[in-house]
């Protein structure tokens, strides 16, 4: 996350992440699942701009229409916590200015909801280490512990919000292709479809995860073999998403009819990303995949 702090607002850029491998595990007592991810932050970022306010005003300011203004935002959540918590007088105005596509599975609302927790450290001026605002971000959602951790590559496990960086990959860096189709998919949707497909309430955790193995995809990335790459990308949310959203598939077809090696969808989807060699494979599979009109693309690369 890159903080800019000019007097009186301070500029965020937050990043979005992919999924590249994500094993649902079992469903859990409180709804929720238990799982093991891997996950990759990218180049594509929301900017996000934190001015102070007198008292305890929230104000949230979206350029993107689906984004909610009140108190149901992540990001409002995300000031709201700190304030409670350190019983503050201090308000914000948060504004977002959005890049990462809302609902796609690249986390940009989790993104935003972290992004807003370091600014406020600074602005709000609470001295709190990684490892407390790791804490908030686990009250906030699934995914935002993950991007309060400075790291390209890391795992996640437990409910997805419990980090550990993947130092072996930390100086690797991959170019991507990503479609969006411009659907909305609803997440808990796609996990009542996978209970459905995995026999409704397994409540206890399998002892092997088939298809997530680290070590193997750690080995193929360093090895830059995008054959190799794609016989480890992994996540079994997918068959759950294209039951119900058949386009995701055309998406992993159509990439894979381009020539595209390593092809996943991201969480829950419906982005669906490849992994090629360079930018200049990025930008050509752009051009081609620009002609379909349902879909977004995005180029973006490790960051
Ligand atoms: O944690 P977050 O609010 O992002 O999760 C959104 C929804 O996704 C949850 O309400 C739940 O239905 C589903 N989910 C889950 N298990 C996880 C993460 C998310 O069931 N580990």
């Amino acid at each position: 996350m890159n903080l800019l702090v000019s007097k009186p607002c301070l500029v965020i850029n937050s990043y979005a992440k992919l999924n590249l491998q994500l094993a649902v595990l079992c469903r859990r007592p409180d709804g929720y699942h238990d799982l093991e991810t891997v996950f990759e932050r990218i180049s594509l970022y929301d900017k996000i701009i934190l001015k102070s306010l007198p008292n305890k005003k929230i104000k949230i300011i979206c350029d993107y229409p689906r984004v909610p203004d009140n108190s149901s935002n992540l990001a409002y959540k995300s000031a709201k916590l700190l304030q409670d918590e350190f019983n503050l007088n201090k308000g914000v105005q948060i504004e977002i200015i959005k890049s990462i596509p809302v609902g796609s599975g690249m986390g940009g609302g989790s993104s935003n909801a972290a992004a807003v927790l370091t600014g406020l450290n600074t602005l709000w001026m609470l001295k709190l280490k990684q490892s407390q605002l790791a804490v908030f971000a686990k009250q906030l959602g699934s995914d935002v512990p993950f991007f309060i951790h400075n790291t390209a590559f890391g795992t996640g496990t437990g409910r997805g919000d419990q980090i550990a960086a993947i130092k072996a990959l930390s100086k690797q860096r991959f170019w991507h292709i990503l479609v969006v189709p411009r659907i909305k998919v609803s997440t808990p949707l796609i996990y009542k479809k996978w209970d459905e497909l995995n026999n409704s309430v397994r409540e206890t955790p399998r002892l092997t995860t088939p298809g997530y193995n680290v070590k193997i995809l750690t080995s193929a990335l360093k090895k830059k073999d995008l054959f190799l790459v794609n016989n480890t990308l992994f996540n079994n949310l997918e068959e759950a998403a294209i039951k119900l959203y058949p386009c995701i598939n055309r998406v992993k077809k159509k990439l894979g009819e381009l020539g595209v090696k390593a092809i996943l969808m991201s969480g829950s989807g419906p982005s669906v990303f490849g992994i090629v060699s360079s930018r200049k494979e990025a930008v050509n599979l752009s051009v081609k995949l620009k002609k379909e009109q349902f879909w977004r693309i995005f180029i973006a690369r490790t960051l």
